[in-house]
């Protein structure tokens, strides 16, 4: 009965509690109702070391930021999530909190913040500095240590990391570990095949080159994102992507300073491929309309002082297909961001809705289940930005107008998209953009 009672009481909240016994029984306690919650849900990233300011792994160092922790979970703004999670696709590793916790919470807080009996606590987290897939079958690294300046605005460099591939080899899972995973906010990675990167990471002083969110150009290629939280997995058997022969492996860090300088080389564990590949993990993009092909330009003009300029994007699919991942990005100015998929039969997937924009967060949003669209489903992107005064992350004071590009002070608008072709079988062979002649002859 007491079981019953408790686990009402987790998630109930005080009305609940107070009607399942006594008041004193049945307020909330540290170790009973509210270090679960924090266990699971906050202390990825508030534990020492991590990217949040303070840790949350004591009665101490929860107590006393009660109050704050009962504010910031209320107003939906810890955990740190921003795609919405009504009506739309499910995605893996949100970051959310069950329906009721915040009640228990903040019922904690109205009940006197009691510790309760150590005896109730749950065993504490083990947060293993071990890779999360077991020994990756190849860690990059990049060669030098870059040191992370104390103070200043958040910053993104590219790490170019040479793969030393003879051969191209099949990518299934892809985990990454920092060195000073306090100040990386998250990490996205693709793969240059063409010297670009490494051209513009000679033309930088320090290790790496300094980008405002993208790569500096297009590359080959793209790999999987980390941020705090979120836990590497293998793609499913027979299908991963392709990292080819002499490839350079791009790791781009968003790094969040920390008030001391920090010493970071973010180390990459690729897995291989079990199994023979049947797809491979494609990437495409929904933009704004084209202005212009050589070079390529997107149509995007945000008027100096636009409080909530439109921006708009649709893209037809052509075939058949699977969508694994999604990756809106804009910069500072961006405020809100919507995909929809709109199949010929009429019917409609939201497939990411972010309300509040935040630069800081820029998640690749893996669904919990692939999402298939058929040959004809039309992509549409529509998102807004803030190039008022009044947006506090303006990069440009007074604002003036944007267009389209790389600099902090430029802007983009893009649905960068994973996905899988149905018709496609490639009975382990290399997709065909990386076949050597040879091996195309005779097929
Ligand atoms: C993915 C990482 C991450 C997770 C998970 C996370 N936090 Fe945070 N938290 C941060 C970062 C980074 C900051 C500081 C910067 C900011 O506010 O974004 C922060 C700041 C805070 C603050 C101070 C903000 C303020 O305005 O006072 C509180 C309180 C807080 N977190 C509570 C929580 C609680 C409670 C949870 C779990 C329910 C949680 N956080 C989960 C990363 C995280």
């Amino acid at each position: 009965m007491r079981r019953i009672a408790r686990a009402v009481c987790r998630f109930g909240g005080l009305a609940v509690c107070l009607g399942a016994g006594s008041a004193s029984a049945a307020a909330p306690t540290y170790h009973r109702d509210v270090a679960p919650i924090l266990q699971k849900h906050c202390q990825d990233c508030h534990r020492p070391g991590q990217v949040a300011p303070f840790a949350l792994l004591t009665f101490e160092q929860a107590s006393k930021r009660a109050h704050d922790i009962v504010r910031v979970t209320a107003e939906g703004r810890m955990p740190p999530w921003h795609a919405s999670v009504e009506g739309s696709v499910r995605f893996r590793d949100a970051r959310v909190l069950p329906a009721g916790a915040a009640a228990v919470l903040s019922s904690w807080v109205e009940g006197g913040v009691l510790e309760g009996d150590p005896g109730d606590a749950p065993a504490p987290r083990n947060f293993g500095s071990e890779w999360g897939l077991g020994a990756p079958d190849l860690v990059l690294r990049s060669g030098e240590m870059y040191q992370v300046p104390a103070e200043g605005p958040d910053e993104t460099r590219v790490f170019v990391i040479p793969t030393g591939l003879t051969e191209g080899r099949w990518v299934q899972g892809i985990d990454f570990r920092p060195t000073a995973p306090k100040v990386v906010h998250h990490v996205l990675a693709a793969f240059d095949t063409s010297g670009r990167a490494r051209q513009l990471d000679a033309r930088d002083p320090m290790p790496g080159y300094r980008t405002a969110g993208g790569y500096g150009f297009w590359p080959a290629g793209e790999m999987d994102g980390w941020a705090p939280g979120k836990a590497p997995h293998r793609l499913p058997d027979g299908v991963a992507r392709y990292l080819p022969a002499g490839s350079d492996l791009l790791v781009q860090v968003h790094y969040h300073k920390s008030g001391k300088v920090e010493a970071d080389a973010t180390a990459v564990g690729l897995y291989f491929a079990r199994a023979p590949v049947d797809k491979q993990l494609h990437a495409t993009g929904v933009f704004p309309p084209v202005k212009n092909l050589l070079p390529l330009r997107w149509n995007l003009r945000i008027p100096a002082g636009a409080a909530d300029h439109e921006v708009t994007g649709e893209d037809v699919i052509r075939q058949d297909i699977h969508i694994v991942a999604v990756i809106p990005h804009m910069h500072w100015l961006g405020k809100d961001f919507l995909l929809n998929a709109e199949r010929p039969d009429g019917s409609a997937t939201t497939l990411v809705k972010i309300d509040r924009w935040d630069f800081n967060w820029q998640e690749t949003y893996d669904l919990a289940e692939p999402l298939a669209l058929s040959k004809g489903t039309t992509l549409r992107m529509r998102a807004h930005f803030d190039n008022s005064p009044a947006n506090a992350v303006n990069p440009s004071r007074p604002p003036v107008e944007v267009r389209w590009g790389e600099q902090t002070t430029d802007e983009m608008c893009i649905a960068f998209l994973h996905f899988t072709r149905d018709d496609e079988h490639l009975a382990g062979r290399p997709p065909a953009r990386f076949r050597q002649p040879k091996e195309d002859s005779g097929r």
